[in-house]
């Protein structure tokens, strides 16, 4: 089965547990396949499945819970991320946001059902794999909450004084972790070794991020630009200017294929990170003179 096919597949059966049968709420439960499908680039999936495989992938239904959650979770986070009292977003992958599209209150209760989805989907996988089960969660729930995950890296927008590094590696270098050290996991292997590909290749993320929330107009993108500046968010093109961002992300990026562990998959994911980065480099700007 492709990649993307095993991916697509996953993340609908766990939609499909949380939708449940019979007396449910429609709306959320509708909402929550409007808020994961069509997805976006499925990138942090990705990440987790190539690792995965590239460490032998022995427990495939265990890979494919993992990476349903952390799509599961970015999802969530999404969905939050666009609320009014958040960004304030109105389009969100080329269509109405959440709370747009049904309600604010359905949103919040949208972003919420999907996060405990995540874990009731790795939970539920403890029956053929315990150990890799408990795992997955502790990590997931490391590179989502306090002090490290997703909630931290939201919550220094609300701080006067903003360490950018920190911030990036909270909000959204987190979830790259939980994708490098999960896929490890969910194959039997320590997740230890797995950090910096991940840390690299979210930082390297999110300067690609910033590059094109300064570079690309929202049609292109399918989410508003200018973001940064309008909120007045620390980000790389402000601190580095548009070329010295793109040098910096081409150093991270050869940074972590350096950094991928040895194991039997090694040289597919070196070449999947090197295809990751020929789409993540900016082409011709569309709205700015650089
Ligand atoms: C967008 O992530 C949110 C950030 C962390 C900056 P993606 O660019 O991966 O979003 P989708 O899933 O492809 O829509
Ligand atoms: C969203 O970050 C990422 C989260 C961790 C929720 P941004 O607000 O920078 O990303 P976009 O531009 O809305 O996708
Ligand atoms: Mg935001
Ligand atoms: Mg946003």
């Amino acid at each position: 089965m492709p990649l993307m096919t095993r991916i697509e597949t996953a993340i609908s059966n766990a939609i499909a547990i949380g939708q449940g049968r019979g007396a449910v709420p429609g709306q959320l439960a509708s909402a929550l396949d409007y808020a994961t499908s069509p997805g976006g680039a499925r990138i942090r999936p990705t990440i987790l499945m190539s690792v995965a495989m590239a460490c032998g992938d022995d427990r495939p239904k265990v890979s494919d819970a993992a990476a349903a959650s952390l799509e599961l979770i970015h999802c969530a986070s999404l969905v939050h991320d666009d609320l009014p009292c958040f960004d304030d977003a109105d389009i969100r992958r080329g269509k109405p946001s959440v709370h747009k599209a049904y309600s604010e209150p359905l949103a919040v209760l949208t972003g919420d059902s999907l996060i405990i989805l995540a874990f009731e989907i790795l939970a539920r996988q403890s029956a053929l794999a315990p150990d890799r089960a408990a795992q997955l969660i502790l990590t997931l729930s490391q590179r989502s909450g306090m002090p490290g995950g997703i909630c931290a890296g939201q919550a220094w927008e609300s701080e006067a004084e903003v360490d950018l590094s920190a911030y990036h590696q909270a909000k959204t270098g987190a979830l790259f972790i939980a994708a490098t050290q999960m896929g490890a996991v969910a194959a039997g292997q320590e997740p230890e070794p797995w950090f910096e590909l991940g840390a690299r290749i979210g930082e390297a993320f999110q300067v690609a991020d910033d590059l094109r929330d300064a570079l690309y107009d929202s049609e292109t993108l399918g989410k508003p630009v200018g973001q940064d500046d309008l909120h007045g968010r620390p980000n790389a093109v402000s601190e580095l200017g548009v070329q010295g961002a793109i040098s910096r992300l081409k150093d991270i990026l050869s940074g972590a294929i350096a950094s991928i562990p040895s194991c039997p998959g090694e040289a597919a994911l070196a070449e999947m990170v090197r295809r990751y980065a020929e789409r993540l480099t900016p082409v011709a700007p569309t709205h700015h003179n650089v």
